[in-house]
């Protein structure tokens, strides 16, 4: 959410900095802003739109400086304007700052700053922080002090409540950049006699190899060729510096008109990267070291809470059918951003899982921090390495699914199940599953990335059908059983892309209620691959025709929707561990080619950003 780059080294700011705000335009795309530094000669340059329009203006009005921060806006405190655009430079002239987070006390920052005579031109609560730098480098430092930039930054922190990632420069400072982070991803790269700060490793565009992660309270003034860190406390901080693993990292679109598409079709490799190496043949089971739980440990679980957000939070409620059908453990799913506030009762012998591609969504990091203080055991399942969750959770699984940068996740979210199933299948061969239902799900885990592959031949259909439904603004999708998230799922992903209205229920439920938005121009999407259920679920199919409702069933039973569905999406017949998997192809398809007919950008929907950094 908003992308932050900073440059410092030998060579011209301007194209670097504008590369790397195209890589991390995906995390916020109102606005897009530059300031650069050259002789105590500050220029900013900031504007509503895209990287794009930002790029144009500087090509127009070049300006040639070694330092410089950037930043592309998505929205919180003030509209989509040009004056609450990043970067903000304090009203006396001297520093420039651009942030990511929330200062939830800016009003009184705000009130006190007028009060100093400091003035402000936008609507933003980061003009707020630039504007207490500026007070605290003139009344809070000396010219005597050392480190008097990093200083005033530290100083003015001190007084901050909410979360920020921050880039600064200081006029008086051409030959250091300040960068801080609470609470919002900053990563500072180290190239050759150059330095970068990103809140993304992508903002780095394949420039350095090695990296910093910053911790929250930590503060870094940064050189081209050094870099200090101190903790807001004022304590010398010992960092470490990590190789990044630029293949994981790929973000090209390689010949796809979109990301969503790319990723869509990435399924089949990324399952088979989330399974690899973590199946045990012999014993029927798998292998899941990074848990760091002994099999001991894991047989004492007597519950287990899963949370997280949005996709994920859907990825979650497959979990929880999948464990309580095949390990028999109680599972609780709960909403990352309401599990915080609750304070709900935890019994002892309760794992605490949480969910979260992009391993840096606030509200999740905070349910894992909230179970942490209250001494649960916490494992994350992240795609994104040594995201914030990923470090600070007990242990975990990586997806390895490859970069997501479609901001509507797709295969983030199939991988999450396909661990979900390997944890299933783990803590069950532990309690009372057989040697051959162990092997069942193997194989059908083996299986995936071929029919996945298969899966996505119904592209073409898909793609006709929508064709005749893009034009409906109410959809109604439902299923049963574990295919009730992945209705939830496919609405998401429509109501994400193509701004249509959609609703997903449990079938049974329809009847008591929803039954009344049936007509002609509300369809409903029917996933119907549990054949346990099979005949309830064509009966409330039935239901939906008998109100002149039109049904695109998505199944691998399509003689059973023959006289009833208006379009049938054949899905091939595999085992029920992993029927959610194969639904949610289809589901995705629908939704991206519905999006692509009603025109509109599947890539950067309006008003979303990948990696929610603000509660
Ligand atoms: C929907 C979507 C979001 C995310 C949610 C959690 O397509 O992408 O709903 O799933 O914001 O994000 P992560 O998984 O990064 O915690």
């Amino acid at each position: 959410m908003c992308g932050i780059t900073g440059y410092i080294g030998k060579r011209d700011a301007t194209p670097i900095l504008i590369e790397g705000l195209k890589k991390l335009e995906y995390r916020g795309y109102d606005s897009a802003g530059i300031a650069l530094l050259k002789k105590g000669k500050m220029t900013v340059c900031k504007k509503k739109g895209r990287v794009d329009v930002l790029a144009g203006l500087m090509r127009k009005n070049p300006f040639k400086a070694n330092l410089g921060i950037s930043h592309t806006r998505w929205a919180t405190h003030g509209g989509v304007t040009d004056e609450n655009a990043h970067p903000h430079v304090s009203s006396d002239g001297m520093f420039a700052l651009v942030h990511n987070g929330i200062i939830e006390n800016y009003e009184n920052m705000k009130r006190f700053l007028v009060k100093k005579g400091y003035t402000f031109s936008s609507q933003t609560d980061s003009e707020a922080l630039v504007n207490l730098i500026a007070y605290h480098y003139q009344y809070r430092t000396s010219d005597k002090d050392e480190n008097r930039f990093l200083e005033a930054v530290r100083k003015a922190l001190i007084h901050v409540e909410g979360t920020y990632g921050i880039a600064v420069l200081c006029k008086d400072k051409p030959d250091e950049l300040v960068a801080a982070r609470k609470g919002s991803p900053l990563l500072i790269g180290i190239g050759k006699d150059e330095r970068l700060v990103s809140s993304d490793v992508l903002g780095f565009a394949g420039r350095a190899n090695n990296v910093i992660y910053l911790e929250d309270g930590q503060v870094a003034s940064i050189t081209k060729d050094n870099c200090d860190i101190i903790s807001i406390g004022n304590t010398p901080v010992e960092y470490t510096i990590k190789e990044i693993d630029w293949q994981l990292e790929n973000a090209d679109l390689n010949g796809a008109k979109h990301f969503m598409q790319k990723e869509i079709f990435e399924q089949p490799k990324a399952i088979e990267n989330a399974i690899r190496g973590r199946i045990s043949e012999d014993q029927a089971t798998a292998i899941l070291q990074g848990l760091n739980m002994t099999p001991n440990d894991m047989r004492q679980i007597d519950r287990i809470i899963f949370c997280a957000c949005g996709t994920a939070w859907h990825a979650c409620l497959v979990a929880e059918q999948l464990i309580e059908r095949y390990a028999r453990i109680p599972v609780e799913v709960e909403y990352a951003s309401e599990f915080r506030y609750r304070n709900i009762p935890i019994e002892k012998n309760t794992l605490v899982f949480v969910i979260s591609q992009s391993g840096e969504t606030i509200d999740t990091l905070e349910a894992l921090r909230e179970s942490k203080r209250k001494g649960f055991k916490t494992l994350a399942i992240t795609n994104a390495i040594a995201s914030t969750i990923s470090r600070e959770s007990d242990g975990g699984l990586y997806q390895y699914a490859g970069k997501e940068v479609g901001v509507a996740s797709t295969k983030a979210f199939t991988s999450q199940v396909a661990i979900c199933l390997l944890i299933a299948l783990y803590i069950g061969r532990m309690r009372d599953m057989s040697y051959s239902v162990g092997k069942d799900i193997i194989n059908a885990l083996k299986s995936l990335p071929e029919t996945i592959e298969k899966t996505l031949k119904t592209a073409p259909q898909i793609k006709k059908i929508a064709k005749k439904y893009a034009c409906k603004n109410d959809f109604l999708f439902l299923g049963r059983l574990d295919e009730f998230p992945i209705a939830l799922e496919g609405a998401l992903k429509l109501k994400e892309i193509s701004y249509i209205h959609a609703e997903a229920y449990p079938a049974g439920e329809m009847k008591h209620g929803p039954i009344a938005l049936i007509c002609p121009e509300c369809p409903s999407v029917v996933f119907a691959c549990a054949e346990d259920v099979l005949a309830k679920i064509v009966s409330n199919a039935q239901e939906i025709k008998a109100r002149k409702g039109a049904v695109i069933a998505i199944t691998c039973f399509p003689e059973a929707f023959k006289d009833i569905a208006d379009d049938i999406i054949t899905v091939p017949k595999v085992h029920d561990s992993i029927r959610t998997i194969i639904d949610t192809v289809p589901a995705q398809l629908l939704a991206y080619y519905i999006a692509l007919e009603r025109g509109c950008d599947v890539d950067k929907p309006r008003n979303l950003a990948k990696a929610v950094t603000v509660e």
